[in-house]
């Protein structure tokens, strides 16, 4: 199995360019299904949650034209049957071939998805949301069927603003009969492009980004060309490699105002950052302090760049403090992080972890345990001194594009090896 080799301790210079964002473009694939006639997605990201989702268009039948950051929908008919767990376990995303398909074919059959083991990941509000909607919902040993006669506009609100349930009923709900109103939604940067790239098609969706959604169903979406919007976990991600090994260091291509709530704790800290219009530059690195961070949903800091921050606070002075929030298995790479040398408790409840700084890691044999988690070992790897070997690295290759080539250009010293 290929494994992630770091010679930690470079400096990085130059330009890091930031992808489309993966949990935009997993939703905006299986979205095209809606779609009656041709469709193009630019600025794609080239990672393999994406290949999973084309193994599955591929088996309904819908063959894609897949360039290296784009993909075409000449055709989006699909074959609608069963799609077995070999592929919706791939990854967490394929729950939006539920709401397409429903939403087109008024009849879904599938195994329920996959994804990082981060947490108990349930899927009831989704399947609440299209109940709502008029379906019927029918669970066995793992599968999914789904089946309405007619679907009809309905009041839903979310217990939690989660992403997925959000941008799922939106699916089910935009060629619906009559109004659909989400409260309580999800307002995360890759809600609105979903929400955006389907508005482009002729679908009706209004209060995008606040917290109550309201979807008008129509009958014909047409066709559209839409760029993905970059990925704000991969742009968060750098920015924090950048507040610590950056000289003059620009990471570019990105919305600054989607990690606002990361740069104002790297500011904290006592990071410099130079904050453009659409790139954050890193001139040079200094001595931090310990702040803490509490996860929460958008606009606050995110759970997914909660990990990859965690070499961060071990290199602050002082003590920090990570309060994750949103899933209940998110410290998974903290006994590695140990293993190079850090201190760091988790509190009984894995809830929240006091990161004691300043610790200088050491490279060593390690693992990714899921994707964030993955991130996170390799920013331990570049920070540290000497090797660090990083085993299970699909998981970082699911959802970060050309992650060696970008670190390797700035001049780290990462390769794969075997
Ligand atoms: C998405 C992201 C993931 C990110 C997460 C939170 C994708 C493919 N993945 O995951 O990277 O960490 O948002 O920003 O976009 N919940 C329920 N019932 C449900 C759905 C969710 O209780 O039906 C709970 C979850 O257990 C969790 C919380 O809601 O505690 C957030 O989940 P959600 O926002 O749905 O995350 P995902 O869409 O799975």
């Amino acid at each position: 199995m290929p494994k992630l080799k770091i010679v930690g301790g470079r400096r990085l210079s130059g330009e890091i360019v930031v992808d489309g964002a993966k949990n935009s473009a997993v939703a905006l694939i299986p979205a095209s299904i809606l779609c009656d006639e041709i469709v193009e997605i630019n600025n794609v990201p080239d990672i393999s949650d994406i290949d999973a989702l084309e193994e599955i268009l591929d088996y309904l039948g819908v063959k894609v034209e897949r360039g290296k950051h784009s993909i075409v929908f000449n055709d989006t008919k699909i074959d609608n049957k069963f799609i077995p767990c070999s592929m919706s376990g791939k990854l967490r995303a394929s729950y939006y071939f539920m709401g397409a398909i429903l939403g087109k074919y008024k009849h879904v059959d599938m195994c329920f998805p996959g994804g990082c083991s981060i947490g108990e990941r349930p899927i009831n509000l989704h399947l609440k949301g299209f109940e709502k909607l008029g379906a019927v919902v029918r669970e066995d040993d793992g599968r999914v069927i789904i089946d309405a006669d007619e679907l009809v506009g309905a009041e839903i609100f979310l217990d939690f603003p989660s992403v997925g349930a959000t941008i799922n009923i939106i699916l089910a709900a935009v060629k619906a009969r009559g109004k659909t109103v989400i409260d309580n939604a999800a307002k995360e940067p890759h809600v609105i492009d979903v929400c955006n790239f389907l508005n482009s098609m002729g679908a009706c969706i209004s209060g995008i980004g606040t917290g109550r959604i309201e979807i008008i169903g129509v009958d014909h979406l047409h066709s559209t060309k839409h760029n993905v919007v970059p990925d704000m976990i991969e742009a968060g991600t750098y920015v924090i490699i950048a507040s610590l090994l950056g000289k003059n260091l620009k990471v570019s291509n990105l919305e600054p105002l989607h990690i606002e709530s990361l740069t104002s704790k790297l500011e904290e800290a006592g990071v410099n950052l130079e904050i453009g219009d659409d790139y954050i530059f890193v001139a040079d690195v200094s001595e931090y302090k310990g702040i803490d961070i509490k996860t929460m949903v958008y606009p606050g800091f995110p759970t997914d760049l909660q990990q990859p921050m965690t070499p961060f606070l071990v290199s602050c002075e002082g003590i920090s403090h990570i309060e994750e929030t949103i899933w209940e298995n998110r410290f998974q790479n903290i006994a590695d992080t140990i293993k190079m040398g850090a201190s760091i408790e988790v509190s009984s409840d894995n809830k929240v972890a006091t990161i004691y700084g300043s610790s200088k890691l050491v490279g060593k044999e390690v693992s990714a345990t899921d994707l964030r988690g993955g991130a996170s070992m390799v920013i331990c790897g570049l920070i540290a001194d000497g090797e660090t070997i990083i085993d299970n690295i699909s998981y970082i290759l699911r959802g970060y594009d050309d992650i060696v080539g970008k670190l390797n250009r700035v001049g780290a010293d990462i390769k794969i090896v075997d």
